[in-house]
């Protein structure tokens, strides 16, 4: 990939907490225009990842590249990066208006876009109230708004759809395809997987501070073990018809690896001239499975995770 389409690379990232192993070399790179989905179970070093990335946490190990800038080496320029930090807490006594006000003042926007932002966003009606009697989806609507204030080069959303209802997430669905659409990066942290899934270009999946993987669905898919199901009606007679799909039957479906769909996809269409198929390819919650479920139960079965190798810096 060439650095000038690179928004942000990370190599062999590492970072500790005393003796937790937060990141532990952490590899990945997003092009401009890609929307990534960063997926993993509590504790996973989603958010530690996202704080790296802004230059908020200075890894222990690792070289970050952000918009062409090496963080290692010290931001020569100031970049354009929208975030919205998990679980966002504001001043409770400003007004919506005023708030979206003091970020745009920061970030040298104007006061046209603040307007335009509450009117899209959907709170004409409460912007001049105080955000201490906002709901949580009313201040989560007014932390994106403040993140894309300033129309960023890369967006970094840490679980932005918590609390939002679901026309809501939508509009922000929408709203960061306008932006990828012009070229910005944008990284979601989310447990909605159902939600990210149609959205994602490419997706990272951690568990206990290390990438598990990485990919477009297609990329994941073509990883995966596990079989891609095909539903035929009226399957034990066809079965007992066609022996080659015995190899296949298993629990009431035609089962096989994503590798062979094609190849027994042609078969039932040509030999057996069976048309009437629904096939159901793994989807990103079951590939989320797949990956995790593993570190659950190597942690329950009392393995520990390995620590990391590199050497702490104290203070750093
Ligand atoms: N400031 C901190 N001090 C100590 N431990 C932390 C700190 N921030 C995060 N951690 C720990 O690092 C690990 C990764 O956390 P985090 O990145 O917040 O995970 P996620 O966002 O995937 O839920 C967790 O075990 C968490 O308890
Ligand atoms: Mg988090």
């Amino acid at each position: 990939m060439s650095n000038e389409n690179c928004a942000v690379s990370l190599a062999n990232v590492s970072h500790q907490f005393g003796d937790l192993a937060a990141l532990t070399e952490v590899n990945c790179q997003i092009k401009a225009g890609q929307l990534l989905a960063l997926l993993g179970h509590n504790g996973a070093g989603k958010s530690t990842l996202l704080k790296v990335i802004l230059g908020l946490i200075k890894p222990h190990h690792g070289q970050v590249t952000v918009l062409g800038q090496s963080l290692h080496l010290g931001r020569k320029q100031p970049l354009n990066i929208g975030y919205l930090p998990e679980n966002i807490t504001f001043y409770d006594k400003l007004t919506g208006y005023e708030l979206l006000c003091y970020f745009a003042a920061l970030k040298g926007v104007g006061k046209v876009r603040v307007k335009r932002l509450i009117e899209e966003f959907g709170l004409e009606y409460a912007q001049h109230k105080p955000l201490k009697g906002y709901s949580k989806g009313m201040k989560q609507r007014l932390g994106i708004a403040q993140a894309i204030l300033s129309e960023p080069q890369l967006l970094l959303l840490d679980e932005p759809t918590v609390g939002l209802d679901p026309q809501a997430s939508e509009f922000l669905y929408q709203k960061i395809r306008t932006l990828t659409e012009l070229g910005c990066a944008v990284m979601v942290s989310t447990h909605e997987l159902n939600l990210i899934e149609p959205q994602l270009d490419v997706a990272m999946i951690m568990g206990q501070g290390r990438k598990l993987a990485f990919g477009s669905m297609a990329q994941l898919l073509q990883r995966s073990s596990l079989p891609v199901i095909i539903k035929v009606p009226d399957i034990v007679r066809r079965v007992t018809r066609y022996g080659y799909l015995a190899e296949f039957y298993h629990d009431g479906v035609l089962q096989c690896p994503i590798s062979q769909t094609e190849s027994l996809v042609e078969y039932l269409t040509t030999e057996c001239q069976i048309f009437d198929f629904v096939i159901e390819k793994p989807g990103l919650a079951a590939l989320y499975h797949e990956k995790i479920t593993p570190l659950q139960q190597a942690s329950s079965e009392g393995i520990a995770f390995q620590p990391l190798q590199h050497p702490v810096l104290v203070g750093a």
